[in-house]
């Protein structure tokens, strides 16, 4: 028996299962192409990225693989202007500056994404699906990559967003529920009001929108998929299962981090970024909350700017106090396998899964007496 879904078969993958896009690091293309040479889908992540290296990772992805793959950005979003006072923020980035070794930290400039010359990039990549997160895509882009033969998939945290990217004409829903690591794909409203768990979200968004939903947020194993399958989801999405994995091009301090954690040690924090995402607590996080009353931390993209040395020497230094140590709440589940193994472990741990399901479906259950 094996796991198959109308939008399996669409994408022409064996398994519901994607590799969720990682940006900043984890989402290599090698970890991209092991998980589509094993029937599921690999993303590469491109946020963050100039257009020529785009190019690069993308060329490198199909050296890798034959198979289908997908591509994933940030939906553009204003930047705001820089705070006039940014003192505050700086001061607490420089201390930990200083227990690195790093001079201290400058205020960072408003570098815009490149976006139009990144989207020409995506289009020339030779993905089969294209997907996005923080909001939705101009329209002509939309139709850009359709006319490319993309498919198009967006991320929504509500079923008002799922029902704004379905007026925008994608092709599919990602539906991340509030467990998921990394950052919230919330656009609609403000991230509190938006934090539905997946277990909730799912089944929401599937009656809603008539459209292929995937399930993602705390997804780690083949009785998760399972799970998300009988709530209606065509397939899965998962991130932090797979950031352990050889493949995978985060720092060994955030691997071994996950690998060490439990579940009730992460949390959402503006702390990295400026904008929410979920991570392992640790302290950098600690440190940038307590005096984040102070303005300390400044709106995305400059907090995001504003960190990038102290992580980037942490991950050299092996230091994971000061990292980014994004994942989700099933942390607990994660194991360090090649990323071809883990993908045919799941698909296996799912078979498993749905016999027990068969067998428990073969057991009479006792009815209700009509008069009680
Ligand atoms: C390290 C990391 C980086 C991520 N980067 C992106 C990204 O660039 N684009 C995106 O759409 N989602 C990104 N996500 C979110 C995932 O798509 C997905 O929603 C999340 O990993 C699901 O939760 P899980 O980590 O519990 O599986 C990232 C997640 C992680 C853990």
């Amino acid at each position: 028996m094996s796991l198959t879904t109308p939008l399996v078969r669409k994408l022409g993958l064996q398994h519901p299962i994607f590799l969720a896009p990682m940006a900043g690091g984890p989402g290599t293309p090698e970890l991209a192409a092991a998980v589509s040479n094993a029937g599921a889908l690999g993303f590469l992540p491109i946020a963050y990225l100039p257009a020529a290296r785009t190019r690069e990772l993308s060329a490198r992805l199909r050296e890798h693989t034959g198979r289908p793959f997908g591509i994933n950005l940030f939906a553009p979003v204003p930047t705001p202007p820089l705070p006039e006072d940014s003192a505050a923020a700086l001061e607490v980035i420089a201390q930990f500056h200083g227990e690195l070794g790093l001079s201290a930290p400058k205020l960072p400039e408003a570098a815009a994404e490149p976006f139009d010359e990144q989207f020409d990039a995506v289009l020339e990549s030779g993905a089969s699906a294209l997907s996005f997160t923080f909001g939705l895509l101009p329209n002509d882009r939309i139709q850009a990559a359709k006319a490319r033969g993309m498919f198009i998939i967006g991320t929504a945290t509500t079923v008002e967003e799922a029902l704004l990217l379905e007026r925008a004409g994608v092709d599919a829903v990602v539906a991340q529920g509030s467990e998921a690591g990394a950052h919230r794909g919330t656009f609609a409203r403000d991230f509190e009001s938006s934090m539905i768990g997946t277990m909730a979200l799912v089944p929401q968004i599937v009656d809603a929108v008539s459209l292929p939903v995937i399930a993602s947020g705390g997804i780690m194993d083949g009785r998760g998929i399972v799970a998300a399958l009988a709530l209606g989801a065509q397939a899965v999405q998962m991130g932090t299962a797979f950031i352990p994995c050889p493949e995978s091009g985060a720092p060994e301090a955030h691997k071994a981090a996950i690998l060490a954690a439990a579940e009730n040690q992460t949390r959402v924090t503006r702390a990295f970024s400026g904008r929410p995402a979920r991570g392992i607590i640790n302290r950098a996080m600690a440190g940038i909350e307590a005096a984040s009353d102070t303005g300390s931390v400044l709106p995305y993209p400059y907090q995001n700017a504003l960190t990038r040395a102290m992580r980037g020497a942490a991950a050299k230094q092996g230091r994971p106090e000061f990292l980014s140590l994004w994942a989700g709440q099933g942390v607990r589940l994660a194991r360090r396998l090649p990323a071809a193994e883990l993908v045919a472990r799941l698909a296996a741990e799912a078979e498993t899964a749905m016999h027990r399901l068969g067998a428990l479906g073969g057991v009479t259950v006792p009815r209700a007496s009509s008069t009680n």
